[in-house]
């Protein structure tokens, strides 16, 4: 470990439950090392398996100097590769979704099977063996209908975030759904302030009216707990899960973690629209409207929010020390008629939530750049945001 990280370690254990000292937030070389440490150390999400509907569809995950290429093959079994050619390197697939019968590097046209395997590589040497320059695997698990990778070449096991969110997530069918909207938005702030900011409802009065007007998330625990009562009965009729997993207690742990809870929304709301009205029928097995919301992490890094009839998943991607693209991507059945999903009240929430989220981050990063930042106490509110810090700091560590 470099001798400043280690000095800034030592330093940020003197005040615990504040937040970070500044250089957390803007060294490049930490930034290295957290790439190394947490990004290609775990599992993200890379897409949705209604994406890779037949065998050829391509999808790409982007992440720093990496790229993923996830795929159906023939077998109609997923498969991710890294999108790195192994002739010289080039990439192979654009960024995105595409359709192949095969992986041709668009360089000097190497060819790969969906399965990997190097099936023409023009004008080699006769004593050539294709055998040798498969394409590399990457580690890919697929849970609810969503494909995570791992860029490790350990990666941890992914089986404890299966089974404990098993049962929560199976009301919802996600493996029945299908993609309805996608937003981006690129947010000038280190890819932590997005993190901390998610994590915490200390900041939905003030700063989201909207979702604060439906969402009793934004209350402390005594009042919210007064919307439980109601919130568990009508669940228990509508076939969810508001069993409470707990986030997995060993932050320390280079184990990915997981946590779902499910909260009231206020009396007249159904869903998360504008008048609280449903968006979208019914997901999976669910009988009725619950009211209700759920918060779901899906391994350290992808979280989803899931009402009744429709779910959200925010994935965050640095794209730079001090750029991180807010990635959204709205769920809704599968067979759900477009007309009977309405998209813009649907993806309103979200959006506008979003919008305000990248305001107050970017307005967060401008003042830890100041010579007068220094780290602030974190509110009893924030718990989960400092108990992200502990966690952050141990696998930097
Ligand atoms: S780099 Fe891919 S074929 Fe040459
Ligand atoms: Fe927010």
């Amino acid at each position: 470990m470099p001798a400043n990280l280690k000095q800034l370690l030592d330093r940020q254990k003197e005040m615990p439950g504040c937040s970070l000292q500044q250089a957390f937030y803007k060294d490049p070389d930490i930034y290295r090392r957290e790439m190394e440490k947490i990004f290609f150390a775990d599992w993200i999400y890379a897409c949705h398996i209604s994406q890779l509907a037949e065998p050829g569809d391509c999808e790409t995950f982007d992440i720093d100097t990496e790229s993923v290429i996830v795929c159906r093959d023939q077998q109609m079994k997923i498969q991710a590769f890294a999108n790195v050619c192994r002739h010289r390197g080039s990439r192979i697939c654009p960024s995105g979704s595409s359709k192949n019968k095969r992986l041709s590097c668009p360089y000097h046209a190497w060819t790969y099977g969906l399965d990997g395997k190097l099936l023409v590589a023009r004008l080699m040497p006769d004593d050539f063996d294709k055998s040798e320059y498969g394409l590399k695997n990457v580690s890919v698990e697929v849970f609810g209908g969503f494909v995570f990778v791992n860029l490790s070449e350990n990666p941890a096991p992914f089986d404890e975030v299966k089974s404990k969110l098993q049962s929560a997530l199976a009301p919802f069918e996600f493996e029945n759904t299908r993609l309805a909207h996608y937003e981006s938005h690129p947010i000038d702030a280190n890819w932590k302030l997005t993190y901390e900011n998610f994590f915490e409802c200390y900041h939905c009065g003030p700063a989201h009216k909207e979702y604060a007007a439906s969402h009793s998330l934004s209350l402390d625990q005594n009042r919210r707990d007064s919307y439980r009562e109601k919130l568990v009965e009508q669940a228990m009729d509508a076939g969810i899960s508001t069993e409470r997993v707990e986030i997995s207690e060993t932050m320390s742990a280079d184990l990915p973690q997981y946590y779902h809870h499910r909260s009231a929304l206020y009396d007249d709301f159904k869903t998360a629209s504008e008048d609280g009205q449903p968006v979208a029928p019914l997901l999976g097995s669910i009988k009725a409207y619950d009211g209700g919301a759920s918060d779901i992490m899906i391994g350290s890094l992808t979280y989803l929010v899931a009402y009744a009839d429709h779910a959200v998943l925010y994935r965050f991607t640095p794209r730079s020390v001090d750029v991180t693209d807010a990635e959204l991507f709205w769920f809704v059945r599968a067979d759900a008629a477009e007309s009977d999903v309405d998209l813009e009240r649907m993806k309103w929430l979200w959006h506008v939530t979003t919008i305000a989220d990248k305001k107050i981050i970017e307005a967060n990063q401008q003042g830890v750049n100041s010579r007068f930042y220094q780290p602030g106490p974190y509110s009893p509110m924030e718990a989960p945001t400092a108990g992200l810090i502990e966690w952050y700091l141990a696998r930097i560590s």
